[in-house]
């Protein structure tokens, strides 16, 4: 954190003493784009992995013309890959930072989209009017901390004050009263505190029932966490790219996982559909390649090795199956509970939606993780928000006009089909 804030400042230093070596014009049109252009853009190239206000797979973008200068977020933009490549620092800062997750380069937009998307991004968040873009979200974050730090601890000196005040105030009174000579009405000895409040039974029932609250509350959180698997990427026996096979070379999800449109589950393929292209693939193309897979992080020898697991699995040694197989266990990641019942086809076939919509972007990812929460709110957000597909589906186009006129509405929600029903997800 303290890295990041030395790290804007310095950069902020450095705009303030050398102008941006791309010329005084992008200074000129800082907060010109227009953030209705923006807000298509992000929403269409960024919003996958980027929200306005809150960290996501990437990191919130707004405040992100204070982290950094203009010049610099067209480059990142454009070409983060070239531009880490390049020795940046600051660049491969927020890299490891966000534990080198990879963002995608976009060379198709010009500087002008990106002062579009800029000026959407740093639009001041509404409800939070605290928050104006003009002050970087980390550190504003920062001192409403300390705020409220100060706020308590202000109170808590006021609170010492008054009861020292009211000590004082009672001690004089009373050197008052015998020097006057009132007889002051002599003490009982008190019975401590700790048993009045045990001879108090409502007392002690209220403390009760708060305590039982404020833990169940706690359970309760922690119960709710567990389980959750969000982002959970582990290591497979062979390392296994969708990035190279979906992404580059454009494989069709469903030539590997082919009973997804068909069954409740997806399945993983078996090394034989693997073989189909590795017994002549048995290498990847060098760096040099227009082809290559090849990248700063893996090399063509680290590829190479994966792909000989992968006949050393099979037991091919290049000619021919010698009959000596080493079967390969993938670690599974997706896994819901037993009592939940999901089902591929349903959702995949009869309600059309992409994989990549639960999955998220799969051609994209070098090393597999769960991209959704997996929850029961999740599920049951989507079924409130998801329209049943009605068109072309004899079955539904009955039920459709029936449940339309129902709720007076055009379209269906999953929802409003039953999608909410416990007994459509639980046995
Ligand atoms: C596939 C996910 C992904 C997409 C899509 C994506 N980004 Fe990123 N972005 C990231 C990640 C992850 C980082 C953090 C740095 C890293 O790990 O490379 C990042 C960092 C950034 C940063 C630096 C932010 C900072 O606080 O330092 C900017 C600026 C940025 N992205 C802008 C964009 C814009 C604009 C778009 C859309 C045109 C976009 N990104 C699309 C994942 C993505
Ligand atoms: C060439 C075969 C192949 C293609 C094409 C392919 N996959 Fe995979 N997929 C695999 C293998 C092998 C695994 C297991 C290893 C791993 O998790 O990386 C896997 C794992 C997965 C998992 C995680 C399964 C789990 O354990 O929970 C998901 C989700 C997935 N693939 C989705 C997709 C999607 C979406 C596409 C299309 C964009 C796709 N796959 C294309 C072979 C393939
Ligand atoms: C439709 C053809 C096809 C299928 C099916 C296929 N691959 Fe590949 N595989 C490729 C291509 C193409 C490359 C990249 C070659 C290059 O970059 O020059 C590749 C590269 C690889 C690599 C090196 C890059 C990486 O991902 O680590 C491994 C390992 C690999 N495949 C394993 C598998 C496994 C395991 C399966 C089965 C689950 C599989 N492949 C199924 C075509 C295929
Ligand atoms: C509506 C959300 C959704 C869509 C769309 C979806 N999946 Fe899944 N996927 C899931 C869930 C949930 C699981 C976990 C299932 C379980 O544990 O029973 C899962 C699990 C998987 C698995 C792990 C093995 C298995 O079958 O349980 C693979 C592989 C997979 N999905 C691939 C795909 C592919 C390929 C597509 C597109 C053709 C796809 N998924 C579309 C939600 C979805
Ligand atoms: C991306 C949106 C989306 C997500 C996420 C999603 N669903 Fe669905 N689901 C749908 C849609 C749309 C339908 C309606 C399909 C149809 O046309 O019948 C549906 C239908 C169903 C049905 C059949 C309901 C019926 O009335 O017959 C079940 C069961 C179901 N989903 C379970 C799940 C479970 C369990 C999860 C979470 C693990 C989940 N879904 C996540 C969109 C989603
Ligand atoms: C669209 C599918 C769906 C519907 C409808 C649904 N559930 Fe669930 N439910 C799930 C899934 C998926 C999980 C597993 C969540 C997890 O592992 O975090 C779950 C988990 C639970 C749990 C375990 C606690 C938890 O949150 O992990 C309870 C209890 C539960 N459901 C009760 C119900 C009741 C009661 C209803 C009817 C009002 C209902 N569910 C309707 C999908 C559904």
């Amino acid at each position: 954190m303290v890295f990041f804030v030395s790290l804007s400042t310095n950069s902020f230093a450095q705009a303030q003493a050398d102008p941006v070596q791309t010329g005084e014009e992008q200074v000129q049109d800082e907060g010109a784009g227009d953030p209705a252009k923006g807000k298509e853009l992000f929403n269409s190239l960024c919003a996958a992995c980027h929200k306005r206000y809150k960290n996501a797979t990437g990191p919130a973008l707004n405040g992100v013309t204070d982290r950094h200068e203009r010049g610099w977020i067209y480059e990142w933009v454009k070409n983060n890959a070239d531009l880490r490549a390049s020795g940046d620092a600051e660049a491969i800062a927020i890299f490891e930072e966000w534990g080198g997750s990879v963002m995608n380069n976009f060379p198709q937009l010009s500087n002008n989209d990106i002062d579009n998307i800029l000026a959407y991004v740093e639009e001041p968040k509404a409800e939070a009017p605290v928050n104006t873009g003009s002050t970087g979200g980390g550190s504003s974050e920062g001192g409403n901390g300390v705020s409220n730090n100060l706020v308590l601890g202000i109170l808590a000196f006021v609170l010492l004050m008054l009861i020292s005040v009211l000590f004082l105030v009672n001690k004089t009174l009373r050197r008052f009263a015998t020097e006057q000579g009132v007889a002051l009405p002599v003490k009982e000895k008190r019975t401590p505190i700790w048993k009045s409040f045990i001879e108090n039974q409502f007392l002690v029932l209220v403390t009760a029932v708060f305590l039982l609250l404020a833990s169940g509350y706690f359970v309760y959180g922690y119960f709710m966490q567990v389980g959750v698997d969000q982002g959970y990427e582990p290591i497979q026996p062979i390392h296994y790219s969708h990035r190279i096979h979906a992404g580059l070379n454009e494989i069709e999800c469903k030539y590997c996982h082919s009973s997804a449109r068909v069954s409740k589950h997806s399945g993983i393929p078996s090394l034989n559909v693997c073989m189909n292209c590795h017994k002549s693939i048995s290498e990847v193309a060098d760096a040099s390649s227009e082809f290559t897979s090849v990248t700063d992080e893996y090399s063509k020898e680290f590829y190479d090795n994966e792909i000989q697991k992968l006949y050393d699995a099979v037991g091919w040694d290049g000619q021919k199956y010698t009959g000596e197989t080493k079967p390969v266990k993938w670690v599974r990641i997706h896994n819901l509970p037993d009592f939940a019942y999901f089902n591929h086809s349903q959702h995949v076939s009869v309600a059309g939606i992409e994989c990549q919509k639960c999955h998220g972007p799969v051609e994209e990812m070098e090393i597999m993780s769960q991209h959704s929460p997996l929850t029961m709110g999740w599920c049951i957000n989507c079924h409130r928000e998801t329209n049943v597909k009605m068109e072309g589906n004899a079955y539904y186009e009955k039920i459709h006009e029936e449940l339309a006129k129902k709720y007076g509405v055009e379209q269906v929600t999953a929802a409003e089909m039953g999608g909410l029903e416990c007994g459509k997800c639980h046995y």
